[in-house]
């Protein structure tokens, strides 16, 4: 198992080019099944969530070659099963697109419920009112998802929940049914907004995404085309994080600044300095940054996936932060962690309290999923000493080279594998 040594008190500077985003890739690759031509994906971010979802591609027997590491050709010609019950389907949340897809473009699907990182319920009870509103029947038996559609047809579907996989497989569906659907609190998400650009680059015809309200027409077939996917809106966040955190000066390129700005605003009340470019962001973060309070939000409020990091910081910062988590009703599992390196938080229910009394110092630490992973990184380039954070399997599904990134930021960092 991997593990990452960092000596922490370090002070980042320099640049660093963001990947392409984790969870536009893992809603595009699915959608890509359902053209009847090949695409070309760049942008690709290698990590292993997009590796996983590759080779439960290809076991449907869907044709996928990278021309390089960050550009993948699909050709779904060969595609002679609808049934994906390979073990890399579970190893991602994301796989339930899948479901979208093989039904939109076959009439029937039955993928392995996914898996993906464990903080409280993440029901699909949306995913399925959806499908089920375009007519198809959907069961979950035997731990498989099955769908199954004679016909699909246009419907007007209003989501309990801005849910942003239910919104994505509801569209990946609706693609090819016969008339229009309309989803209603629709999740707004810029990986929505690329998935849907995505299917209309294919010749699909959706109008609406990044609003509440998304209207998709029926077309007869997609054809294949070229995309390349938006740049990871998370990873670049995490890195901003580290700025403020390590009171350094971080330029994020290659990212779409827009989709920072809920991030760019809570680092400059903290009273970091952010310098906005077309395509890249500088933060400047100083010793004694002002204690702020965080409420994630659906997008384009703060991101939940930015949740952890952001309390990571926070408890390097003296006075009293609260963290209120809307999204996830229990995504504080890390916290645990966090307080072996001295964070003071307290939990209660989906607010965190973070007084920070002493400095951070090192411990040996485990990440419990992605982004807990991320914070436990940032509380170590934070802490006094060295702290050893296990289970990097869960950083390395969403986060690409993530201990040369630092490195060449000026992080001492290392990865070293150890027998458990
Ligand atoms: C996506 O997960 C992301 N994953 C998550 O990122 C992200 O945290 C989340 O959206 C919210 O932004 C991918 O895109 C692969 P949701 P998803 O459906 O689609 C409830 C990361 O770190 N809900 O928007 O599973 C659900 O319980 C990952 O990259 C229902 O009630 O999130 C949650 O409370 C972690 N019924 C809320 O909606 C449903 O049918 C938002 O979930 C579906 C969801």
């Amino acid at each position: 198992m991997d593990h990452l040594i960092i000596n922490g008190k370090q002070t980042l500077r320099g640049e660093v080019a963001i990947n392409g985003s984790k969870n536009a890739a893992t809603a595009i690759l699915p959608a890509a099944i359902m053209c009847s031509g090949i695409c070309v994906i760049d942008n690709l971010p290698n990590v292993d969530d997009i590796l996983s979802l590759v080779e439960a591609m290809r076991k449907i027997g869907c044709k996928c070659d990278f021309k390089d590491k960050h550009t993948l050709i699909i050709d779904p010609s060969g595609i002679n099963t609808t049934c994906a019950n390979h073990e890399s389907v579970r190893k991602l949340r994301g796989s339930y697109y899948l479901v979208g897809a093989l039904l939109g473009r076959f009439g029937k699907a039955e993928v392995t419920l996914p898996g993906g990182c464990n903080f409280g319920t993440r029901p699909i009870d949306q995913h399925e009112k959806g499908l089920e509103a375009l007519g198809a029947s959907v069961t979950t038996e035997h731990g498989m998802i099955k769908a199954f559609a004679e016909k699909l047809t246009g419907a007007n579907i209003y989501l309990d929940v801005a849910s942003v996989g239910a919104t994505i497989n509801i569209m990946l569906a609706a693609s090819c049914a016969d008339g229009l659907t309309t989803i209603e609190n629709a999740a707004k998400e810029p990986h929505v907004v690329d998935c849907a650009n995505f299917l209309n680059v294919m010749g699909a015809k959706i109008k609406g995404a990044g609003t509440d309200v998304i209207k998709i027409t029926g077309v007869n077939s997609l054809h294949g085309g070229e995309y390349t996917i938006i740049p990871d809106q998370i990873e670049c966040g995490t890195f901003m994080i580290a700025a403020a955190a390590t009171a350094g000066e971080i330029t994020v390129k290659n990212i779409i600044p827009k989709h920072m700005d809920s991030v760019s605003a809570k680092l400059a009340e903290m009273g970091c300095k952010v310098e906005e470019r077309s395509d890249s962001i500088t933060v400047t973060g100083y010793p004694n940054l002002k204690h702020v309070n965080v409420k994630t939000m659906a997008y384009p409020g703060f991101p939940t996936d930015l949740q952890p990091q952001m309390t990571a910081l926070l408890c390097n910062v003296s006075g009293t932060s609260i963290i209120t988590e809307t999204v996830f009703d229990n995504r504080y599992q890390y916290i645990t962690e966090l307080r072996r390196l001295g964070c003071n938080v307290t939990v209660d229910g989906r607010v965190a309290i973070i007084n920070q009394l002493e400095k951070l110092t090192g411990a040996d630490v485990n990440a419990t999923d992605l982004r807990a992973g991320a914070a436990l990184i940032i509380g170590a380039l934070c802490a006094e000493g060295t702290t050893d954070i296990g289970n990097i399997k869960y950083v390395d599904r969403g986060y690409e080279a993530i201990e040369e990134k630092l490195a060449n930021l000026g992080a001492d960092i290392k990865r070293v594998s150890k027998e458990e």
